[in-house]
């Protein structure tokens, strides 16, 4: 039986449009999904909306329709941009599922059986964006700690969960589990500022509006939206319903993929509610960074918004998916510029791998009628060089993206690519040609096999790309992870495409970038 591998994105506030920065997180988790299932896994990759809370109700309340009718377009437009974006997704849960309500409201009760939930009154800073209550310490320059934004002071009687009682256990947990949380300085800063100084309650319940599940045997609250938004996670996979297979055969889930500032509800809350439920914990929580903008974050207000669409219909999906996982670093945030943007394409992309197809089809037709020669019988001097480049790069890779290094890895492989166009430059076929046309043969088939390999690493993150690549080679392989480590794949007779289609042709540096800015204007 294959080994499974659950993944998950954090489940989407459908207040507004999906930009760039939402589009990361999902790219970066289907592409470690992608990577996954080449090594084998039996993968389970779940994405979905958060549908309840105040931001939703009131964003509704704006737009002159009902909270239900408008997480219902919300759906629509985000399961069309993630099918626009080929993310693979096995579930896409709606918090407004019946399934997911009825699972809620069993593992509620079941947290007031154990005793862990009370009736109490809560005072506090609140941050209504966030849905967040803060006290007077964690208030930045008297503004929310997380989003900046304005609080307001706020009173109501609540129900809370004591996470006090678990204090202890947690602590403990992470001793035992210190790399748990990724990056590290993710995990000090929750550490910093709430495990250390000790946790407080949670306030698990509101009373102010009404869109949310409501509390059970006390029907005047709903539950905290966070409460309901985490316990997605076990409820898609049908925990506390008829059939929970999927959750025996895929939970604990190997990876949880959040962004930065949600990790405390992640390294935190979620952990005591799943130790209070008996249940096992996730193995990691990756918390990424942010893409930001020359202005700091991305706001209509600023006029620096920056749509996936956008970015798909000028310059296509791999580019656009390319620049987004290339660009970010594992643990700090990225600057999204247009002139990067470009830049990075022509080099990278246009210049870097497209060239190297061209070139690669261009000779195997000049030289050898398209026939891709196998039987080598003779090396160059640079063929062992070239060999073992690769793979050490390919063992590179292969660390990067087990520790979701996935910028990392992509670097690797365009070192791959970089090599691999020096090695012709290196090996001169223009000259082979007239001098020793055995060698010639062994340049070639190394250029074929080589982009071959590269094609199979392109798969997790470009994978029209990576067709395309071997579909003008002619080789056709299923293109697994074991038929990298095998340089003996290519048939006999395999002809390449006679006129090789660009991959990515080059762009014109000033129009794109004037085209762009154009658009994160007028957005
Ligand atoms: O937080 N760069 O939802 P959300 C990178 N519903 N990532 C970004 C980003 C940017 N500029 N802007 C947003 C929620 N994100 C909760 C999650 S999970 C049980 C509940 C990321 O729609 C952000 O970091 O506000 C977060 O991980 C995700 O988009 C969803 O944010
Ligand atoms: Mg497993």
């Amino acid at each position: 039986m294959k080994e499974t591998f659950y993944i998950t994105t954090p489940i989407y506030y459908p207040s507004g449009r999906f930009h760039i920065g939402t589009a990361y997180c999902t790219v970066l988790t289907d592409s470690i999904k992608r990577y996954k299932e080449l090594k084998g896994y039996d993968c389970f990759m779940l994405t979905g909306l958060d549908e309840h809370g105040q931001k939703i109700q009131t964003v509704a309340e704006k737009n002159g329709i009902t909270p239900k009718e408008h997480v219902d377009n919300m759906a629509k437009q985000a399961k069309e941009l993630w099918n626009l974006m080929d993310i693979k997704y096995d579930k896409f849960i709606r918090t407004t599922d019946d399934y997911h309500i009825e699972a809620v409201e069993k593992i509620v009760q079941k947290f007031i059986d154990n005793g862990d939930i009370y009736k109490g009154v809560y005072e506090d800073w609140y941050c209504m964006p966030c849905e967040n209550y803060f006290t007077d310490t964690q208030l930045i320059d008297g503004k929310c700690p997380d989003c900046g934004r304005e609080v307001k002071k706020m009173k109501e009687e609540s129900y809370f969960f004591n996470m006090k009682k678990y204090q202890d256990w947690l602590v403990k947990f992470y001793e035992e589990n210190p790399n748990f949380i990724e990056p590290e300085s993710r995990k000090n800063e929750i550490f910093n500022n709430f495990i250390n100084p000790g946790l407080e309650d949670l306030c698990i319940s509101r009373s102010s509006f009404d869109w949310g599940i409501k509390m059970p045997n006390d029907p005047k609250h709903v539950l905290y939206v966070w409460l309901d938004a985490l316990t997605n996670y076990i409820t898609a996979l049908g925990y506390m319903s008829d059939d929970d297979s999927l959750f025996k055969k895929y939970w604990p889930a190997d990876l949880h993929v959040v962004g930065k500032e949600i990790i405390r509800f992640h390294g935190i809350y979620w952990p005591i509610f799943l130790h209070a439920l008996g249940l096992e914990l996730p193995k990691k929580i990756y918390a990424h960074s942010w893409i930001v903008m020359k202005d700091g974050k991305m706001s209509k207000s600023v006029g620096n918004v920056i749509y996936p669409e956008t970015l798909i219909e000028r310059y296509g999906l791999d580019a656009t998916k390319y620049y987004l996982l290339r660009l970010m670093s594992f643990d700090k945030d990225s600057m999204f510029t247009p002139e990067d943007f470009v830049e990075r394409y022509n080099s990278d992309l246009a210049n870097d791998l497209g060239n190297l197809l061209n070139r690669t089809i261009g000779m195997m037709n000049k030289y050898f009628d398209g026939i891709i020669p196998t039987n080598i019988t003779i090396n160059t001097d640079f063929d062992e060089q070239l060999e073992v480049f690769i793979k050490e790069k390919i063992n590179s890779f292969e660390r990067n993206m087990d520790t979701y290094h996935v910028s990392n890895a992509l670097i690797d492989l365009w070192s791959i690519i970089s090599r691999t166009n020096k090695y012709i430059d290196e090996t001169s076929p223009w000259i082979l040609v007239k001098e020793d046309t055995e060698k010639l043969k062994s340049v070639m088939f190394h250029l074929a096999e080589t982009l071959r390999k590269i094609a199979i690493l392109l798969k997790p993150f470009m994978y029209n790309t990576s067709i395309s690549i071997l579909n003008q080679l002619n080789i056709d392989e299923e293109g697994t992870w074991e038929s990298l480590l095998s340089s003996n794949i290519i048939n006999e007779n395999t002809k390449v495409i006679e006129k090789g289609e660009p991959l990515f042709v080059r762009l014109d540096k000033d129009e794109e970038i004037e085209y762009i800015k154009n658009k994160m204007k007028n957005n």
